[in-house]
């Protein structure tokens, strides 16, 4: 049965334009926008009236970096398909793009299964998936051209990690000869992890064992060493890169250096580089694996060049790289030994609230957060514009935005299934009021009315920000 939702007396904001408009949906999409008052829309009937007066109406935002029941660092991440995509609706995101992942010696078929798996029947909001190559061999190369044509368009490579995710220079250069041909995006996790190991031996060997240290041996030109091969080896090959998690000033240089001369190099960072220091990796007592992630934080000056980046588009995407694990229980690993510290950090709900901090505080402008939030994750990982936009044609992903409200993010009040916030008692303005998913309500006037399952496979074209 046809259903017709109209939203009235919003400000609609897409990347593009802020307009007064009402915007009218059936069977899921969005089928037109209408200037406020005009006598079309004041002709539309509707099963379904949803009142955005003095509010803000976006597109859902799209996380490109997920990471829900990730096995990593001997456990495994505490959200779930279905608690992660839940938390992720209550902030506003209705997109996610997670990682399926290649274990050595396996399939990349075999991954993606097991990750389809995980995910199927269990989703509050539309999801897709990168594939983690972990074993580049002849088998490997060929079923990327496969998977490709399914739907998973972008591969992600550890340049850290040796021993689990780590691939070397030719394995590299490989996968992105073969991207290069099948039009596969390449991701780039770009730290020296061999460096990094040395360093790690070192820092232990001498009793530095507290969290705090993670920062100090993952330095910042280790990041910026390994951005740099990325993007030759990418030149070399003929083939785009998007490096992941960017969080230091010198890494953004290099990218910054390689657009300039033209090439397609693109950059993602997170909401904990931006918001978050090593200040936080040192607080007292253990506290400071709570922010144990990698690439690391760094320290406050850093921040300027992420934020300037993102101005400048040299850094085009912000995703949470949302990869929780608890306190107690999880990150408690790393006692006595910083190393063994699962790496991740929770964030899938704070991300579009944060980003909107950033609008208040006068870091971007209010179409630039949607862009970089909504519409350049879709455009970058072929979802636009069925995703990250509203238009006529897109998918009925909406987020009725109170910009006025003051919240207090925290653990007592958060949905992601982590005991900790990385934003404990941060004020923000501006709080997520209404989500639907394909028309269909997931968070009414702030109740949770979504269901597990509503959220469905979303194949992905090849990437349309090279276009
Ligand atoms: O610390 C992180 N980022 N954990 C998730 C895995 C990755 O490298 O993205
Ligand atoms: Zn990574
Ligand atoms: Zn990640």
């Amino acid at each position: 049965m046809s259903t017709r939702t109209v939203i009235r007396g919003g400000l609609v904001v897409t990347a593009a334009d802020e307009l007064h408009a009402d915007v009218l949906i059936e069977d899921g999409r969005v089928v037109a926008l209408a200037a406020h008052g005009s006598d079309a829309a004041a002709a539309w009937t509707a099963d379904r009236t949803v009142d955005a007066t003095d509010r803000y109406v976006l597109p859902g935002g799209v996380d490109a970096h997920t990471h829900m029941e990730l096995p990593f660092g001997g456990t495994a991440a505490s959200d779930t398909f279905e608690t992660g995509t839940r938390a992720a609706a209550w902030g506003g995101t209705t997109t996610i793009v997670d990682f399926a992942v290649q274990t050595v010696g396996r399939s990349l078929r075999e991954g993606l299964d097991t990750w389809y798996a995980k995910a199927d029947g269990n989703c509050a909001i539309d999801y897709a998936f990168h594939m983690i190559l972990s074993d580049v061999d002849e088998h490997s190369l060929k079923e990327m051209d496969r998977l490709v044509q399914e739907g998973i368009t972008s591969f992600k490579l550890f340049m850290a990690y040796p021993g689990v995710f780590y691939s070397d220079d030719g394995k590299i250069l490989r996968a992105m000869q073969r991207s290069a041909d099948n039009g596969g995006l390449i991701m780039m996790h770009a730290e020296n992890g061999i460096a990094i190991d040395v360093l790690v031996e070192q820092a232990l060997a001498r009793g530095e064992t507290d969290p705090r240290y993670h920062g100090e041996v993952r330095k910042a030109l280790l990041e910026a060493e390994a951005t740099h091969r990325a993007i030759q080896l990418a030149r070399v090959a003929g083939a785009p890169l998007y490096v992941v998690h960017v969080s230091a000033e010198e890494a953004v240089a290099e990218i910054a250096t390689a657009r300039d001369k033209g090439l397609p190099v693109f950059g993602e960072t997170c909401p904990q580089y931006l918001f978050l220091s090593t200040d936080n990796l040192a607080e007292p007592g253990f506290e400071g694996a709570k922010y144990v992630c990698s690439t690391p934080l760094r320290p406050k000056e850093h921040q300027a060049a992420l934020w300037r980046g993102l101005r400048t588009n040299d850094l085009q995407v912000v995703s949470t790289d949302h990869c929780p694990f608890c306190f107690t229980g999880q990150k408690d690993l790393g006692l006595g030994d910083f190393s063994k510290i699962p790496n991740g950090l929770p964030g899938v709900e704070n991300r579009m609230d944060l980003l909107h901090q950033a609008v208040v505080d006068g870091h971007i402008s209010r179409r630039r957060w949607i862009e970089i939030a909504c519409a350049s994750p879709a455009r970058m990982f072929g979802l636009y514009p069925q995703k990250g936009t509203i238009a006529p044609g897109a998918d009925a992903d909406i987020v009725i935005y109170d910009p006025h409200a003051v919240q207090t993010l925290s653990a007592d009040t958060h949905h992601m299934n982590v005991d900790y916030s990385a934003y404990e008692g941060k004020r923000v303005t501006g709080q997520v009021e209404t989500v639907l998913s394909r028309g269909e309500l997931v968070i009414d006037q702030r109740k949770y009315v979504g269901r597990a399952g509503h959220g469905t496979f979303t194949p992905r074209s090849t990437s349309q920000y090279l276009n």
